[in-house]
């Protein structure tokens, strides 16, 4: 970028980690829609503030009422939405703050460049895995009803994919795990990884 220089703080990560006790990091939640994942994110985060950790979460259907108002659902918008709560994750993480996402983030690509955006070290990836006929049968919004009806278009996991991770840090099947079960399961990878000192 021409004519713009990069300025550094005198206030680092670590110096805002420190205060705070934590490390900043990005729990980045993905799966179907409708599949837990906000539910599970607003759980932990409630769990980790009455520990006492400082944490933020951005949510894919409340981020674009505003910072991403505008896009929609093509493989290009998707991509601009993930592009941009990387970014700000990378910012929030930098502020030492354990940021929590949850979006679908359908594309193994859009979620490597998040993790390039973000730093590897930073990045926990956690696959809320739902199949698509259970999250259909779920259907806490009506989507799916609208989306099988045709009144939806690019639906992911009808007629817009879902690439699910093959290597996700953790990894969460809501059949068979309860939403307290999921949440101790990342609190205790969270104190293994050191995030939690
Ligand atoms: S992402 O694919 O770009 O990551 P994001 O998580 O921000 O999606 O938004 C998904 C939410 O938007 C869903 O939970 C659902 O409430 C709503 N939504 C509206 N249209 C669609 C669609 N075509 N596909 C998936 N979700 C949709």
């Amino acid at each position: 970028m021409e004519n713009i220089v990069w300025h550094e703080h005198h206030v680092t990560k670590e110096d805002r980690e420190k205060i705070k006790n934590q490390k900043g990091c990005v729990l980045w939640f993905t799966g179907l829609s409708g599949s837990g994942k906000s539910t599970i994110a607003n759980t932990l985060e409630e769990r980790l503030n009455q520990m006492g950790y400082h944490t933020y979460l951005l949510d894919g259907d409340n981020i674009r009422t505003g910072l991403n108002r505008g896009l929609g659902f093509s493989q290009s918008d998707r991509e601009e939405n993930i592009r941009r709560v990387a970014e700000v994750s990378k910012l929030f993480t930098d502020a030492g703050i354990i940021t929590l996402t949850a979006f679908i983030s359908p594309f193994i690509k859009e979620r490597k460049r998040a993790k390039e955006i973000i730093g590897e070290d930073h990045f926990i990836e956690i696959f809320i895995d739902t199949p698509f006929e259970e999250c259909a049968k779920r259907d806490p919004k009506g989507l799916y009803k609208k989306a099988l009806n045709g009144e939806i278009k690019e639906f992911t996991g009808l007629d817009s994919p879902y690439e699910a991770p093959t290597h996700p840090d953790i990894h969460i099947k809501t059949l068979e795990e309860s939403i307290p079960t999921a949440v101790e399961k990342i609190i205790f990878y969270l104190k293994e990884r050191g995030i939690l000192c």
